[in-house]
């Protein structure tokens, strides 16, 4: 029997490298407070165990009652005068927002010093959209979905700069920008779209689809992960959703020749690792 992993899985390149943010500087100031603005990801696991190494995830009304130390912030990105309150504050800020959220803000304040209006596409709550929102300096308004397009604030005269959620399904992405196209809106559309979400869930279904069992790693209330679970299942009937190897209760017939193995974004390296060890030695 084989066990292969899918070539996607587990951590993007922004959260993997957040974590790593994290334990440099936990290495790097052993005698400093270490915080994270918010659970680093949202993963269980590595909350408790970032915990068990003083690093604590705050909420934002707990900042006035600290006295300095390190402030994470998450790949996620904040709004502007989020990260200024933090400093305000007497924190030292480390960035640890994903270059590619970054790379949003900059667009959105440089359009905000050129004077233009901003479109987001994305879920209005969505902590990253809630950052982006927190560098526009000119007035911005949010499409969640095509329906929001017959509302948009703005003339058809005016300037207007369109950016997306990163994690926005890149068809609707389209459908809605051709539709604000044709309405005869004067839109500069920047692609900000990441495809490690696109690559790690055509990864899944490809393998699922040789796979006679597949086993899918992600928290319980992790959308994406559940979102892995589904595409899996259409494939693959005899798929596995686990947080832990601990959930893992395997039967295997003989006839069972390959074995797959994906996770979602907040699932950490070892527990992958974890699992597929386990099923390596027992079958
Ligand atoms: Fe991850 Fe950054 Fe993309 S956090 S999903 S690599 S935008």
């Amino acid at each position: 029997m084989e066990c292969r992993l899918a070539e996607h899985a587990g951590f993007c390149f922004g959260v993997r490298r957040a974590m790593e943010t994290v334990y440099k500087q936990i290495e790097e100031n052993p005698e400093t407070p270490i915080y994270t603005y918010g659970p680093i990801i949202h993963n269980d696991e590595v909350v408790k165990e970032l915990l068990s190494k003083g690093v604590r995830a705050i909420e934002d009304d707990e900042l006035d009652t600290l006295d300095g130390g390190i402030m994470i912030i998450r790949s996620h990105g904040v709004p502007k005068a989020t990260e200024e309150r933090i400093k305000s504050r007497g924190f030292k800020v480390v960035d640890a927002t994903c270059p590619f959220v970054k790379k949003i803000h900059r667009t959105v304040e440089k359009a905000g010093a050129e004077g233009k209006n901003v479109i987001i596409i994305g879920s209005r709550e969505h902590p990253e959209v809630q950052g982006i929102i927190g560098w526009c300096s000119t007035p911005f308004y949010v499409i969640e979905d095509i329906s929001d397009v017959e509302n948009i604030p703005f003339g058809k005269d005016s300037e207007i700069h369109l950016v997306s959620q990163t994690t926005y399904n890149l068809l609707k992405f389209k459908e809605i920008v051709d539709y604000i196209e044709k309405k005869g809106y004067y839109i500069n559309v920047v692609n900000t779209i990441c495809n490690a979400t696109e690559e790690r869930q055509s990864a899944a279904m490809e393998l699922a689809k040789a796979a006679d069992c597949m086993i899918v790693i992600g928290g319980k209330n992790s959308s994406n992960s559940r979102k892995l679970y589904d595409i899996c299942s259409r494939e693959c009937a005899n798929t596995h959703f686990i947080q832990t190897l601990d959930d893992l209760h395997l039967e295997l017939s003989k006839s069972v020749g390959l074995v797959g193995i994906t996770a979602g974004a907040s699932t950490p390296n070892n527990i992958i690792e974890e699992v597929q060890n386990y099923v390596r030695n027992e079958f």
